[in-house]
């Protein structure tokens, strides 16, 4: 099969062996059939966080189980289960539609909701690890089923005990931690701009939701429409010392002090500053209003986008002394 339909920067790579898992019921029948085979087990979920350069030589397995509910209610406190193949978005607009509040922050995030806690998804001040209580994971190498508390899941910026051990996990549902009457999170740059700009003035997780979609929609090219990942690197981490440094040379650096004492930089701002917004070669390009985002303008292969990845790393080495990280799986 070609995974074209499976990855949001639509790559045309192809697979030889491709199962759905309806339920955790199909998954000792797919573990079976790749030992026979002999080949590995290589998990997929939205496809919206991975760059594949070649073609895939392993089994992969999509989880495509469905099902939203409530599986606690403490009065103000609910939690709601979602199934792994529930596709994200719309389960953010399903909790908003019951009331409770928490996930409206992560509106709009593409990808499914068993991919979510493997790159610890995160956007405008919250990230997948605030709202989770708990997840039902298969492992994949020993068939056993078992219960994670978010402590367990080692959860990290834009990472997790799943993405450093791929094809080791299959997530089969989560467990969100949600309130009736949550606070809501509005710090984070643009939200109360919106609000505003909106004429809100007493929001509620609708109107916080609405705002994030707002702000989301003016950056980020939609995948049906543009091929993308969403960021392609993430925002690194760096000494005071270094931080201090840059901003002599740059007043307008875009950094986030760290409570370790490191400081975070807006890797978009120092792609921009490199001049590579709105760059292209070929069909590959970085985004024209977000620079974090490289684009495939169409029959873009996964290894010229790597290569435009490398071109772009080693240019803010050089100009800033700063290293870039990858955020998506490559593959
Ligand atoms: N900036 C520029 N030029 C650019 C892009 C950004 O100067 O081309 C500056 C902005 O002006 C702003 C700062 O960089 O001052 C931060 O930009 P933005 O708020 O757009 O967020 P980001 O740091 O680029 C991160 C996440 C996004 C998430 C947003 C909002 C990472 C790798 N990315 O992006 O997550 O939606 O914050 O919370 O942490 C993703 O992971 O795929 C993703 C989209």
């Amino acid at each position: 099969v070609s995974l074209r339909p499976y990855n949001t920067f639509g790559l045309d790579v192809r697979a030889r062996w491709y199962a759905e898992a309806g339920s955790h019921e199909d998954v000792p029948r797919i573990r079976a059939a790749a030992r026979e085979l002999g080949m590995p087990l290589w998990i997929l979920g939205g496809g919206s966080n991975l760059l594949l350069t070649s073609d895939v030589q392993a089994v992969v397995v999509r989880m495509v189980n469905r099902g939203i509910g409530v599986v606690a209610d403490h009065g103000d406190q609910v939690i709601l289960e979602a199934q792994a193949g529930e596709p994200w978005h719309p389960l953010v607009l399903r909790s908003l539609e019951l009331g409770l509040v928490g996930l409206e922050n992560l509106s709009l995030i593409p990808g499914t909701v068993g991919a979510a806690p493997v790159q610890n998804i995160g956007a405008y001040g919250v990230e997948f690890k605030d709202v989770m209580h708990s997840l039902t994971a298969v492992n994949l190498h020993s068939g056993e089923v078992y219960e994670f508390s978010v402590e367990q899941c080692a959860f990290d910026y834009r990472d997790s005990l799943f993405k450093r051990e791929p094809g080791r996990w299959l997530i089969l549902s989560v467990r969100f931690a949600l309130e009736r009457k949550g606070r809501l999170h509005l710090d984070y740059g643009p939200i109360r701009q919106k609000l505003a700009e909106q004429g809100v003035t007493q929001p509620t997780a609708i109107d916080v939701s609405r705002a994030v979609c707002a702000i989301r929609s003016e950056k980020l090219p939609d995948p049906r429409e543009l091929g993308n990942a969403g960021s392609f690197f993430k925002n690194p981490l760096v000494a005071s010392s270094l931080a201090a440094t840059l901003r002599e040379r740059y007043p307008d650096l875009v950094a986030y002090p760290q409570p370790d004492g490191r400081v975070k930089l807006a890797a978009g701002w120092l792609i921009e500053r490199a001049g590579w917004k709105g760059f292209r070669d070929g069909d590959a390009g970085v985004h024209s209003l977000q620079a974090l985002v490289l684009v495939n303008y169409g029959n873009a292969t996964g290894g010229q986008l790597l290569g435009l990845a490398r071109r772009i790393q080693a240019d803010i080495l050089e100009r800033f002394g700063v290293e870039l990280e990858i955020e998506p799986n490559l593959l």
